[in-house]
C-alpha cells in the first residue's frame, strides 16, 4: 500500500504545479523514446512516427471504404455492423428529464449535481454491489464525464502521468487506451496478464466486458490485477461501459468488495450511459472509485472546463435511477444476438468469447480482411479485428447495434 501512495504522490499533479510537455524534456515534434511501434498493415492501429506532436494512431475506418462500397451493391442494401453506435430511440425517461432541465442559464459544475452523484451511487450499489466511499462528501468518489471516450483518452493526462512510463492495455482492445497514452507521451504495452516486473508501468487499463471480443474477466483475473497494481503502486482502471450487458455471465465490477476489498485504494471504474441507456448522443459517463484519484481527475477537469451540460446531468440522474429501460434495451440486444449468432454459426464461422457486451467476435480461422471481403459479398460490413491489436488479426467484430430489420436481413443472407 505504501508503494501505491508513494507512486501516487510521484505521478499526480500537485495543485498549482502543472507540468508541461517541454518541462518533461519531451521533443514536441516526435514520439516519446521507447514506444513500441504497432505493426503496420491494412487498417492496423499504427502510431506514425513524426506525424505530428503526438503521433496519434491512424484513424482506421477509412480502410473499410472498399468493403463498404462492395456491400452497398447488394440488392437488399448494406447491413452495417462495423460501428457500435446505438440505433434504437432514446428512452422517454432520459428525454423527459433532459427537456425538463432545458432552462440552464448558469454553468454546470465538473463535480456534477448532488442528484446525479446520488443516482450514480445508487446505481452502482443496486446493479453492481459497489459501495462508494462518500459520493456527496468533500472528497468525491464519483464524477460525471462527457461520455467515457474523452475520459479514456484523457485519463493519463488528467492524472499527471505525462511524458514518462508505460500504460498497460488489453492485448486486443478499444483503441482509445493507446490514444490516451500517446497524447500523454507514454509508451504502451499490450498484455492480458500482469507482467512479472512492473518496469515503468504507470497505469493499467482493464476492459470487462471487453470491446471488441466481449470477454469478461473472472473474479480471479480481476483480483490478480488489483493485487499487482497495489503491490507495485500502479493505479488499475477498469472500463466497464458494457457492464449491464452480460449474456452468459454476470460481469463483476473492479470496485466490488469481493475484488477491491474494504476500500477502493488505487482503483477506478469507468461507466457510460451510451449503450445501456441508448444515449450515445447525450455524452454521459461516470468515473468512480478511489477518492484520491477521483479528486485529482476532478480538479484538473474543473480547470479544463470538462463539464457535462446541466440538462444531460438531469437525464443521467433520471436514467441511473431507472432499471426498467435498461432491461428493455438489454432484451432487444439479446434477441438480435441470438438470431445473428445462430446465423453466423450456420454459415460456418466460429464465435469466440462474446459472453457479454454488444459484439460478436467472429473468425473463420483466416486473415480478418478475407472474412471482411466474404461478408461484404453478402452486403454486410464488419470491423476487422486488426483494428484492435495484432492479436485480433484473425477475427472480425459484428455489432448488435442495428435495427431488427437489418439484423434479419443479415441473418437471411448468412443462412441462404
Ligand atoms: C470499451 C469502450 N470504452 C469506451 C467507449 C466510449 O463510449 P462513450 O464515449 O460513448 O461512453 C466505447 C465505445 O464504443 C467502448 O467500446
Amino acid at each position: 500500500m505504501e508503494g501505491l501512495l508513494q507512486r501516487q504522490r510521484g505521478v499526480l499533479l500537485r495543485p498549482g504545479q502543472p507540468r508541461w510537455r517541454g518541462q518533461d524534456g519531451q521533443d514536441p515534434q516526435g514520439p516519446p523514446a521507447g514506444r513500441r511501434p504497432a505493426p503496420a498493415g491494412r487498417g492496423a492501429l499504427t502510431t506514425v512516427p513524426g506525424a505530428g506532436p503526438h503521433a496519434l494512431p491512424d484513424f482506421p475506418w477509412d480502410s473499410l471504404a472498399g468493403a463498404r462500397a462492395r456491400a452497398a451493391q447488394h440488392p437488399g442494401g448494406v447491413v452495417d455492423l462495423s460501428i457500435g453506435t446505438p440505433v434504437d430511440p432514446t428512452p422517454g425517461v432520459l428525454r423527459h428529464a433532459l427537456a425538463a432541465a432545458a432552462d440552464a442559464p448558469g454553468y454546470p459544475t465538473a463535480l456534477g449535481t448532488r442528484e446525479l452523484r446520488q443516482a450514480a451511487a445508487g446505481w452502482l450499489q443496486r446493479r453492481l454491489g459497489v459501495q462508494l466511499a462518500d459520493p456527496l462528501g468533500a472528497e468525491p468518489s464519483v464524477v460525471p464525464t462527457v461520455g467515457s471516450k474523452e475520459l479514456v483518452a484523457l485519463l493519463p493526462t488528467l492524472l499527471g502521468l505525462r511524458g514518462r512510463g508505460t500504460v498497460v492495455v488489453p492485448e486486443v482492445g478499444y483503441p482509445t487506451y493507446e490514444v490516451g497514452a500517446v497524447v500523454a507521451g507514454l509508451a504502451v504495452h499490450r498484455t492480458d496478464t500482469p507482467p512479472e516486473r512492473p518496469g515503468d508501468t504507470v497505469l493499467v487499463w482493464l476492459n470487462s466486458p471487453g470491446n471488441p471480443h466481449g470477454r469478461v474477466l473472472t473474479d480471479a483475473q480481476l483480483s490478480d490485477w488489483v493485487a499487482w497494481g497495489r503491490a507495485h503502486g500502479v493505479p488499475v482502471v477498469a472500463d466497464e461501459c458494457y457492464v449491464e450487458l452480460g449474456w452468459d455471465v454476470v460481469p463483476t465490477s473492479v470496485l466490488h468488495p469481493r475484488i477491491a476489498g474494504a476500500d477502493h485504494t488505487g482503483l477506478l471504474a469507468v461507466h457510460s450511459l451510451s449503450k445501456q441507456s441508448t444515449a450515445a448522443g447525450y455524452r454521459g459517463g461516470l468515473l468512480s472509485g478511489d477518492p484520491a484519484l477521483v479528486r485529482r481527475v476532478w480538479e484538473v477537469r474543473r480547470h479544463l472546463g470538462l463539464l457535462v451540460p446541466t440538462p444531460v446531468q438531469a437525464a443521467m440522474a433520471a436514467a441511473l435511477a431507472d432499471d426498467a429501460h435498461v432491461a428493455a434495451q438489454r432484451e432487444r440486444y439479446r434477441a438480435r444476438r441470438e438470431l445473428l449468432a445462430a446465423a453466423v454459426r450456420a454459415a460456418g464461422a466460429r464465435i469466440d468469447h462474446s459472453e457479454a457486451g454488444l459484439y460478436l467476435w467472429v473468425t473463420r480461422d483466416e486473415d480478418c480482411w478475407t472474412t471482411i471481403d466474404w461478408l461484404a459479398g453478402l452486403g454486410v460490413v464488419a470491423a476487422p479485428g486488426a483494428f484492435y491489436g495484432p492479436a485480433g488479426a484473425r477475427h472480425v467484430r459484428l455489432a448488435l447495434t442495428a435495427s431488427d430489420e437489418r439484423i434479419a436481413a443479415a441473418v437471411e443472407r448468412l443462412t441462404a
